[in-house]
């Protein structure tokens, strides 16, 4: 294997900030130094059940106590964690903290227009989410059934999904950016009997219909038997079929202010997000309920030293895992208040994301690179609002170029807040790999060392076997089950083996390429398959590819991700035509609008190239090709001669060349 290189800003370690051992004022860290970390971590592996047993004991109030901790296997794909515990999730991330801080902020609202939003309380919010869960019951929704959540970035998508976790049924939040068809695919995939929409939504002023949306869908599946909708617009717009769709706030404010909570199992799923991979349709990935809720709390705990009077300001969507865990789990878990952020980083301006922090007193802020380049391209001018509550910026779902790093560390922080940068994934449920804020130090570019309970390892692809000591290079894995680990893949255990476990015998298998570099520090290096990463919103090529060639025109289509200055990656994608079409304006427009419309804009290609394509005899698409002549190295594409036809070569560096 390649020694690790790293560049002289890599190199860079930046200790975190004195004053959290300094400034009085300050919460006292929850963890004090870098050899506590060490002895936890090591406990964490060497003693997993007393470690995450006392952890679950101590932070979860559970209705029956667990007698085992850990059961089962990863290499079975059967392990479960407190599976004789029963617990109600929702008394955890609400009631208890209603009864004992019931004037704590729970919600803090950033509407779309700026001074619209509004502070809500744990008792305030308690309350909404028992009238909701009324509702929903009354529609028939309970223990074990699914529900499809497809709103904006507004306090009652909270509600939602804590309503339907209070009954002990399992909540499915498809992104609004998602279009018809591929919310109907998931709501079908997960036999939702309801869907909770919202007339329309605001974002940076723009207005999109998200129930005429949901209209186009509901019609294909059969499973749905309601839609609620909230109105989130002054004067209600949406069109509503009879004896299906029904207005959040006809229903929700008739039923009472408290009703209990129904107990589950631990084992029992919370939730399922949809995530894409390399093949086939989005897979249901399966969250169960105490583990999940342990991981979210341990990570926001120690990696972002959340503390119960903190603020935390994730400006992420509920959408994607990010706003699952560090939006709502997490930040409830510990009775802390949490931001609902339902515009831009550019509405009305590009102070926004600052603006809201003053005006909140924020104390971790949390969102992808994409914003963060976004924002340091508009200049350091507008980075001029009293950010000085802040302590923790965190940075999550691509990875963070370390002059990025160091912008976010010097004009956002001042010098004088950690910087995490967090690698997990939708199916890791928390961070796996990310500095303990208050004590690791950290080198920009490295998500840094593994979190409580991970245990790593970098796995040769060629043989499969580990690379153990520092300084190796390869695919990244973990040894053993997590608690907030994925279960399932919903109605498809057999493809959560085939994706995560066959791989690599032996290892949970994450799809990304890593490295660990003289000082144990973890580098990622990217997806090692075909997922793409697009503002840190996490496509699979194979899905756009599939969307493409439905077009009458297409006959084969391959799909690439290229580096992007803005969204860290673009997709481009190559599409050869069928006999008798040409190319021209119309067909592009067509062709980007069925992207649209089959997943959502933002797959859209950026860029088209009409040719042949790239294959071996076995017929395969070589994308390895694809990609160098898009990056100008033509001249380094290795072995062409298992191609078919290797003079494609030279339409693909004309096609490429044209399109420019
Ligand atoms: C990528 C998002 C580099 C990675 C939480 C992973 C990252 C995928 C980082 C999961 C990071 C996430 N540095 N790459 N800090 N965090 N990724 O499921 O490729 O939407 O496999 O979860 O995002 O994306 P997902």
């Amino acid at each position: 294997m390649t020694k690790v290189t790293t560049t002289a800003v890599e190199q860079m370690i930046i200790q975190p900030p004195s004053r959290f051992y300094e400034d009085s004022s300050l919460p006292k860290p929850n963890i004090s130094s870098l050899d506590e970390y060490k002895a936890m971590y090591e406990q964490s592996i060497k003693n997993p059940n007393k470690f995450w047993g006392d952890m679950a004991r101590e932070v979860i109030d559970w209705d029956r106590d667990f007698s085992t901790v850990l059961q089962g296997s990863l290499q079975a794909a059967d392990f479960a964690w407190f599976a004789d515990g029963m617990l109600s999730p929702c008394y955890n991330v609400l009631d208890r903290h209603a009864i004992a801080r019931p004037d704590a902020t729970a919600i803090i609202y950033e509407a779309d227009e700026p001074n619209q939003g509004r502070h809500i309380t744990y008792r305030q919010l308690l309350a909404d989410v028992c009238q909701c869960a009324g509702a929903l019951a009354s529609l028939g929704v309970g223990k074990g059934d699914r529900v499809a959540i497809y709103m904006p970035m507004i306090p009652a998508v909270v509600v939602a999904m804590l309503a339907t976790i209070r009954l002990g049924a399992v909540h499915t939040v498809v992104f609004a950016g998602f279009s018809a068809e591929s919310l109907a695919d998931r709501v079908n995939d997960a036999g939702c009997k309801v869907v909770i929409t919202s007339d329309v939504s605001y974002r940076g002023s723009k207005v999109i219909p998200l129930k005429n949306i949901v209209d186009k869908a509901v019609p294909n599946c059969p499973s749905v038997t309601n839609v609620l909708v909230f109105q989130r617009s002054a004067a209600p717009t949406a069109s509503m079929v009879d004896g299906r769709d029904i207005w959040w706030q006809d229903i929700v404010p008739k039923f009472p202010r408290y009703i209990p909570n129904v107990s589950v199992s631990a084992e029992h799923p919370l939730f399922l997000l949809y995530t894409s991979g390399s093949t086939g349709k989005p897979k249901g990935v399966v969250h169960t309920t105490a583990g999940y809720l342990l991981g979210a709390h341990a990570t926001c705990k120690y990696v972002f030293d959340l503390h119960p009077t903190d603020r935390m300001g994730c400006a992420g969507d509920v959408g994607w895992i990010t706003g699952h865990t560090y939006i709502v789990y997490g930040p409830l878990m510990m009775g802390a208040a949490t931001l609902v952020f339902e515009s831009t980083p550019a509405y009305p301006d590009f102070t926004r994301y600052w603006s809201t922090v003053e005006r909140h007193k924020l104390t971790q802020w949390y969102v992808a690179p994409t914003a963060i380049r976004l924002l340091q391209r508009a200049g350091e001018s507008f980075v001029k609002h009293d950010t000085s509550s802040l302590r923790v910026l965190g940075s999550v779902g691509e990875p963070i170029a370390p002059e990025n790093f160091m912008w976010y560390h010097d004009v956002v922080g001042k010098k004088s807040c950690a910087v995490a940068d967090t690698y997990w994934q939708t199916e890791t449920g928390s961070h796996i790999v990310a500095p303990i804020s208050t004590v690791t130090p950290t080198k920009p570019g490295s998500a840094t060392l593994p979190f409580f309970g991970i245990d790593l390892a970098i796995v040769d692809p060629l043989t499969g076997k580990e690379l153990e000591g520092n300084d190796v290079e390869g695919v990244l894995a973990v040894k053993q089950p997590w608690p907030s680990a994925a279960r399932t893949v919903w109605r498809g255990h057999d493809r959560y083996i085939d994706t995560y476990l066959k791989p690599y015998p032996g290892f949970y298998f994450t799809g990304d390429g890593a490295a660990r570099d003289s000082d144990g520090y973890i580098w990622i290096r990217g997806r090692v398959d075909d997922v793409v990463n697009i503002s840190g919103h996490r496509l699979s090529t194979s899905e756009i590819e599939a969307a493409l060639m439905t077009h009458a025109a297409v006959a084969e289509a391959a799909v690439v991700g290229v580096p992007d200055e803005l969204t860290g990656q673009a997709v481009n994608a190559f599409i050869l035509l069928k006999d008798g079409f040409e190319v021209n304006a119309e067909l592009e427009k067509e062709l980007i609008l069925t992207v649209r419309t089959q997943i959502g804009p933002f797959a859209s290609p950026k860029k088209l190239i009409f040719s042949d394509l790239p294959k071996t005899r076995s017929g395969k698409i070589m994308r390895r090709i694809l990609r160098k002549v898009l990056a100008g190295e033509e001249d380094q594409l290795g072995d062409v001669s298992t191609l078919a036809d290797p003079k494609v070569v030279h339409d693909i560096i004309h096609a490429v060349h044209r399109a420019h």
